[in-house]
């Protein structure tokens, strides 16, 4: 029996969800980690580690390339070669590493907003310029504006960002998306970057995540795609990440961007991600159980509140709320005065909106749904 309900206090425990609002009575809803425990098999296996005692510079454990190319053949559908495999310490990482790997310094990044706000500062900080293709919201879902996306693209655009599934939006794109994408980037000549660290948090029970470097061999030579088991299995804090990298000299030009700067991974990140692969599938099927009577719990409720519009969430444990209509300047701001804590859409590129993260227990997500139900009935929009 795996339980997601019991309470585990994580004030006092340095963690950045729960220390931001230290002193006050403001439930943490933002930054993307969850509340719960992780799998008992890495549980274990990190005990077992620490039990050991040394801990130097530490190799991949025997036996996990073999459980990340088991596990991305069954949930991806694509057959990874071990060499194609580049260790990191995060994902952020790798982002910032693929602007910096592709193209040239004043070259143009493209991506989809809202965003990560990583996808929006990483371009820049690679020397290269950020072009932003905003999606479309038909039906309560974002979806792609080819018309947008063509009217984006320049001559001197290298790389396209991808974020499947998508924060803060929730979608998982479809493979005839996915297909379209693929053309799209092959006749402009880009590189796609696929931040896939959601992929293993499919809600909604008629989609399927699939890799857009799945969907060909030749199409794989330009992409760089990100995944970890961090998010699913939620080891956020303990660095694991790789980058799966098909093309040779896409790989070396990525690595050579690593030298002297990138650190290895930890040996606890290691046996973490080993135990995760191995053995936290169970675990991460009740989660994703657990999280999809969360979304709907909190799709029903934001849906009655006046003022309030929020996306179905296909994946993820982020929900993607539209507070325009309340008529404030800054709902994030707002909402904190209600005691609920939450990510501000500025960041994402979308002021106005909010993003809820409801990893959390059912009943903290419902202390939280029922205060911004209390603030919003006493609320006098302007006008
Ligand atoms: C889309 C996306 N990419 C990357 C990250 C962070 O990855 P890491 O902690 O491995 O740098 C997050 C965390 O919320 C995320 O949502």
């Amino acid at each position: 029996m795996i339980d997601f309900d019991t309470v585990i206090e994580r004030r006092n425990t340095d963690s950045v969800k729960w220390d931001r609002y230290r002193d006050r009575d403001i439930l943490p809803l933002w930054v993307a980690d969850m509340d719960f425990a992780s799998p008992p098999a890495i549980i274990q296996a990190l005990q077992e580690r620490v039990a050991h005692g040394v801990f130097g510079y530490g190799n991949a454990p025997r036996g996990l390339l073999d459980a990340i190319l088991a596990y991305v053949a069954d949930h991806n559908g694509w057959g990874l070669h071990p060499e194609w495999i580049v260790w990191l310490p995060g994902l952020v990482t790798g982002l910032n590493l693929a602007c910096r790997a592709t193209g040239s310094p004043g070259d143009v990044v493209l991506t989809l907003t809202p965003v990560y706000p990583p996808f929006l500062s990483a371009p820049n900080l690679a020397g290269r310029k950020l072009a932003t293709a905003p999606l479309r919201l038909a039906r309560d879902r974002y979806t792609i504006d080819w018309d947008g996306l063509e009217e984006s693209v320049t001559a001197d655009t290298s790389l396209f960002l991808l974020c499947n599934p998508h924060n803060p939006v929730g979608r998982v794109y479809e493979t005839e998306e996915l297909e379209r994408l693929a053309r799209f980037c092959e006749r402009h000549d880009l590189t796609i970057c696929a931040d896939e660290i959601h992929a293993g948090l499919v809600l909604d029970k008629s989609r399927r995540h699939r890799s857009i470097g799945s969907l060909g061999p030749e199409l794989a030579q330009r992409t760089i795609t990100l995944m970890a088991p961090s998010k699913a299995f939620n080891m956020p804090g303990l660095g694991f990440s790789f980058a799966v990298i098909p093309d040779p000299a896409l790989r070396a030009r990525f690595r050579g961007h690593m030298k002297g700067i990138v650190p290895d991974i930890n040996v606890l990140g290691f046996a973490a991600a080993l135990a995760a692969y191995r053995e936290g599938e169970p675990w991460r099927r009740a989660l994703i159980d657990y999280l999809r009577r969360n979304a709907e719990t909190l799709v029903a409720a934001v849906r009655a509140m006046p003022g309030l519009g929020v996306a179905s969430v296909e994946a993820t444990y982020l929900a993607w709320i539209d507070a325009r209509g309340l008529g404030v300047e800054n709902p994030q701001r707002f909402f904190e005065g209600a005691g609920v804590g939450l990510s501000d859409g500025a960041d994402f590129g979308a002021p106005g909106f909010v993003r809820l993260n409801f990893g959390c227990r059912r009943a903290l997500l419902e202390e939280a749904l029922g205060r911004m139900h209390q603030a919003l009935s006493i609320h006098k929009p302007p006008g």
